[in-house]
This record gives structure tokens, sequence and C-alpha cells, in this order.
């Protein structure tokens, strides 16, 4: 399965700043026909919105929030591509955390976020003949970095969640995408150890992963050192990254 970007019709969640900017950014170049953008604060939009009002129709959608899901789902009856990018990352151990409230808030936005929007989503995305889901997950969807225990977690949630929706969504033609960066260089990644890829590595060849029809993707150089390194012995580079624990 496959889709090709031009002309199609683009939803990406978290699209005010980030790797989620990039991708509105870089789906203009590649010439969709309409992008809508969800955001928790519209307001943070109005700057992109203005670079091709035409194209660009902002959304108030905060992912962890069912009503404005079943607003967007309502709204955006022409989508025909689906990037769920939104995501959080409170940089919490797991027996180290004070307490479960950041560890809801990942799960709530980095695995329930994505069930949500795909769920809701769906039957919209029935309609047409080609059509996609893209999840951005993370390296940290297959190995688990102690220093961000709970995120990692929610991540690994997220995999196995759209590996199922994948399956599920197969007979109406569907593709479910999922890309799994290392480190990248944005409010999230900053703090990460150098060096760290630039939002453009991921957005471009994850879109190009939709138009050729790969279903899992590490995107960047560095990913795709990290998951060689990986596939020849993972529990290596779980021990290392082991030696990483919350300060
Ligand atoms: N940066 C990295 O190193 C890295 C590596 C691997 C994977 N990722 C994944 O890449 C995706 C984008 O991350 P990023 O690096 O661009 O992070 P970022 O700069 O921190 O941006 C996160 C985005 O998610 C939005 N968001 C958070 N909670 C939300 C909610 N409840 N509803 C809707 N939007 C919400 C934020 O909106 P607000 O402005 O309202 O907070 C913001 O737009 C995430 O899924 C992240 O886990 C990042």
């Amino acid at each position: 399965m496959s889709q090709r970007i031009e002309n199609a019709v683009a939803l990406v969640t978290g699209a005010n700043r980030g790797i989620g900017r990039e991708f509105v950014a870089e789906l203009l170049r590649r010439g969709v026909k309409k992008i809508y953008l969800g955001a928790r604060d519209p307001a943070s939009l109005a700057d992109l919105v203005a670079l091709d009002p035409a194209r660009l129709v902002p959304l108030k959608l905060d992912v962890t929030n069912a009503a404005d899901v079943a607003d967007a789902a309502r709204i955006a009856t022409d989508v025909t591509l689906l990037i769920n990018n939104a995501g959080f990352a409170g940089g919490q151990g797991v027996i180290s955390a004070p307490d479960l409230s950041i560890a809801r808030q990942e799960m709530d936005v980095n695995y329930f976020g994505v069930l949500s929007l795909s769920k809701a989503f769906a039957p919209v995305l029935a309609k047409v003949p080609e059509s996609s889901i893209v999840n951005v997950l993370s390296f940290l969807s297959l190995v688990t970095l102690p220093s961000a225990g709970t995120y990692s977690a929610s991540k690994a949630a997220g995999l196995a969640a759209s590996r199922s929706i994948r399956a599920e969504l197969l007979a109406q033609g569907t593709q479910v995408v999922i890309t799994m960066p290392v480190q990248v260089e944005t409010d999230m990644g900053r703090s990460l150890p150098e060096p760290r890829l630039q939002p453009l590595d991921v957005v471009s060849e994850t879109l190009d992963a939709v138009e050729t029809g790969v279903e899992e993707v590490f995107p960047g150089e560095l990913t795709r050192t990290v998951a060689t390194a990986f596939a020849a012995d993972p529990k290596g580079v779980q021990a290392h990254m082991s030696t990483r624990l919350p300060a």
C-alpha cells in the first residue's frame, strides 16, 4: 500500500511546533491540497496559517479531549492522511517519579491520543481509495531509556497499538506508517545527547515512506545506525541504555 502526497488532505496533530510544524512545511512543498492543523491552542498557529491561508485550516485539538477529537472528525471529513504527531515527554523514571501523574499524561497523549484519533478518523479514511495514518513514535518504542522510563512505556504501547491498527485497517485499504526516530532537535529533544536529527530528516523520510509503502521507518542516518546495532544485539543496546538513569 502507498499514497501520493500531492493533492492529499492531511491532518497533523501538534502542528504548532517541533516536528509537527516541519510536517506542515514539507507537506505544503509536496503539493497537498489542504492541511488541518491541530493544536491545543489555535492562537499558536496564527503565523503558520498566514503562510498559506488557502490551504491551512486551524483546529482546536487536544488529543486527550474526547469532545475535541469528535469535533475534528465532524469538521475534517475530507482527510486522507492523518499524522499522529502530538507527543509529551515528562523526562522521568518509573520508580523515582514522585507519583503517577506524568506517566498517566504520557499515556493519555502518546497512547490514548493515537488510539482516539485513529478510531475517530478510520471511517473518514475508509471513504477514499488511498489513505494513511502516520504514527510518530520513537526508537524508545523498542528500547527503554530509564531516564525517560514512563515515556518509553507509552511509546512502546503506541507501537503495539499501531501494529494492531494496521491489521484492522488493512481491509479498508488504509496504510499505517510508523516512524521511530532517535533524538531530534526540538523543544522535546534539546536536552538529549548530541548529535541529534533535524526535524526535516524525520519528516522527509517518513513522507517518502508513505509514498513508497514502507511500513516502519528509522529516519535519518543516526537512527539507522542505532537500529542496525539493535538488530545485531538487542540486549547489548538495552544494557547500554539502562546505564542512563534518572537524575
Ligand atoms: N524530539 C525528540 O527527540 C523525539 C524523538 C522521537 C520521537 N519524538 C516524537 O515526535 C513527536 C513530536 O515531538 P517534538 O519533538 O516535535 O516535541 P515538541 O517540540 O515538544 O512538540 C510537541 C507537540 O505536541 C503537542 N502536544 C502535547 N500534548 C498535546 C495534547 N494533549 N494535544 C495536542 N497536542 C499536544 C505540543 O503542543 P503544545 O505546544 O500545546 O504543548 C507540541 O505541538 C512526539 O510524538 C514525540 O514523542 C520526538
